[in-house]
């Protein structure tokens, strides 16, 4: 499976953080908005990944990432001239993802919780068709929506709907299998003009070929695309960070946890924590902190 990390769009919403700036490299407290799902990425076992953003930052996600080697995977980057929607965006990355599956992540969303890799990890090991992930959030009809039956069994699917029939958002996690490509490619723009990704996951709906899998209440998700949200994005890695004595977001701790790079290569890093001050990570429970190590 290949992974793509949507980066691109004019993030209006933002401004005038995002006049010059792009959205997806503004700080999420300590580290750039990106790494987070490029981390959950990593964790979700993805190697190949593609960065999509516009012609003006494209270069900055380069500088800033490179080919992925420091963190043991390898990244490639394409961008998106104009913002012609999520699904648009699909379409760019055909030559990258070739006839196998695909795993899109948002580059502004942002997932944490206790339980939840293993719970995506099953997700993808059941993954046929498309499978999107839900989450109950207080202001629906800022997302797309998702309706079910009493067997949990999508039924409808709705873009910022003004008038939510269900509490259920749907998040920037979404699994494709290669089919999504042509349905993306059969796509029309919607009245803003942007091919959209509610429109791509409503026809495999259609098809019953589309599973929605809720993220409970352990989990927590943000979408940092608002002052607001990313403030509080912000604030509650902070104080997961504090208390857990982890980084959060970390793609080279996660590069690490996943056996893709040795410690040395991890310390060489920046670190986003002290290193001292990071949990154990590895089986035999040292510490790879350098204040911890044992002195020769
Ligand atoms: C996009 C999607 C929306 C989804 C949201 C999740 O909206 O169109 O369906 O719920 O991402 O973050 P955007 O935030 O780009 O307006």
């Amino acid at each position: 499976m290949r992974g793509i990390i949507l980066a691109g769009g004019s993030a209006t919403r933002l401004r005038p953080l995002t006049l010059v700036s792009s959205k997806q490299l503004l700080p999420v407290y300590d580290k750039p908005m990106v790494y987070y799902p490029l981390s959950l990425l990593i964790e979700l076992g993805l190697r190949q990944i593609l960065v999509i953003s516009t012609p003006e930052h494209r270069d900055q996600y380069e500088r800033l990432l490179g080919d992925g080697g420091r963190f043991g995977i390898r990244l490639e980057y394409a961008v998106q001239d104009h913002p012609r929607g999520l699904a648009h965006a699909l379409l760019l990355a055909r030559p990258f993802v070739g006839d196998g599956p695909i795993c899109l992540a948002l580059g502004d969303n942002l997932f944490h919780g206790p339980g939840l890799p293993g719970r995506l990890r099953g997700a993808l090991r059941r993954h046929r068709g498309c499978t999107l992930f839900s989450r109950k959030v207080a202001a629906p009809e800022q997302y797309g929506v998702a309706t079910v039956d009493a067997r949990g069994r999508i039924t409808g699917l709705e873009e910022k709907p003004e008038r939510p029939r269900s509490s259920l958002a749907v998040t920037g996690l979404y699994l494709y299998d290669n089919d999504a490509l042509h349905k993306a490619a059969a796509l029309t723009p919607s009245p803003r003009g942007e091919l959209e990704i509610t429109d791509l996951n409503r026809s495999y709906v259609g098809e019953g070929r589309a599973t929605l899998v809720e993220l409970g209440d352990d989990t927590v998700w943000f979408d940092t695309g608002t002052p607001d949200s990313l403030l509080d994005a912000a604030q509650y890695i902070r104080l997961q960070q504090q208390m857990q004595s982890e980084p959060i977001g970390s793609p080279a701790d996660s590069a690490y946890r996943a056996g893709l790079i040795d410690r040395d290569a991890l310390e060489r890093q920046a670190p986003v924590l002290p290193l001292h001050a990071r949990a154990p990570a590895d089986p035999a429970g040292h510490r790879h902190g350098l204040l911890t190590e044992p002195q020769p």
